[in-house]
């Protein structure tokens, strides 16, 4: 299979840019085997849906549910690997004086990839805290028998998986720096995700409003579609690394 066609004027702007942002969603990682929010989940956890799962109310009235569902897909995670999306995209600050990497991610793949500096706007799954003290859990005791969720050693409250659920806050400090990437990049890359979910989905929008070229990474449209810059349609582990092959090839211009 050919590989697939990056043109020749988004080459020649991503080689004269100083300033590049990437924006993913889950389906950078589907790639890897990780499902994305928006595909029904299938085998043990069909009947539950993911939106109604990641709620602080959903962990209140069932707790063990929701642990448990988020010990399944660390699970998930631990058996999967960054795919050439996520490797090429670690490979994109040695083209540009400055690029930040923006994830909605909680699965650390970027870092695996070799990524540095993510800013992981939703938190990851294997970092813990206490749900009722807000103290930080370094190590949990996942082991059969250990309680789920464990309690916290500080007060014996509810450890809790260290992301961002439906109707919580994300960190502010991640937030404004992601902001602040996106108005004043040259380019903002939006990958693998719906663009559907707030105040993530905002970051195109505003790098739009401040004449940022965005350029779109996905299979399938999205409400961003029709506004991007640029829309590579096709899987971001074929379309990454032919975007990096273009800016280390020669330059033909
Ligand atoms: P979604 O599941 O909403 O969207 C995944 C997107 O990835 C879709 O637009 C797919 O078309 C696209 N996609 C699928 N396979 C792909 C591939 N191989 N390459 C590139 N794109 C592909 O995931 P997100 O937009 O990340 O929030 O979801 C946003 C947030 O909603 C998540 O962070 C999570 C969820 O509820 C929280 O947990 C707070």
């Amino acid at each position: 299979m050919s590989p697939p066609h990056i043109p020749e004027d988004l080459i020649a702007t991503l080689r004269s840019a100083r300033r590049v942002v990437a924006s993913t969603g889950a389906g950078v990682s589907a790639e890897s085997g990780v499902p994305t929010f928006r595909d029904a989940l299938t085998g043990l956890w069909a009947k539950y849906d993911p939106m109604k799962l990641g709620t602080p109310e959903a962990f209140e009235e069932d707790p063990k549910l929701v642990w448990d569902w988020f010990a399944w897909r660390r699970q998930l995670v631990q058996k999967a690997a960054p795919n050439p999306g996520h490797v090429a995209l670690a490979a994109f600050p040695e083209h540009f004086e400055d690029f930040t990497l923006v994830t909605q991610n909680v699965d650390g793949l970027h870092r695996q990839a070799g990524s540095k500096n993510v800013l992981e706007l939703h938190g990851n799954l294997f970092r813990f805290r206490c749900h009722d003290c807000g103290v930080r859990v370094d190590a949990i005791d996942d082991g059969e028998g250990a309680p789920r969720p464990p309690a916290c050693a500080v007060c014996g409250g509810r450890v809790r998986p260290d992301v961002v659920w439906f109707g919580e806050g994300l960190p502010e400090d991640v937030l404004s720096r992601a902001f602040t990437a996106a108005r004043e990049a040259d380019v903002l890359f939006s990958i693998g995700t719906s663009a559907v979910v707030y105040p993530a989905a905002s970051l195109p929008e505003i790098a739009l409003s401040s004449g940022v070229v965005v350029v779109e990474v996905n299979p399938t449209p999205t409400p961003l579609t029709p506004h991007a810059t640029h829309v590579l349609q096709g899987p971001s582990g074929e379309i990454l690394p032919a975007i990096l092959a273009a800016l280390e090839g020669p330059n033909l211009t």
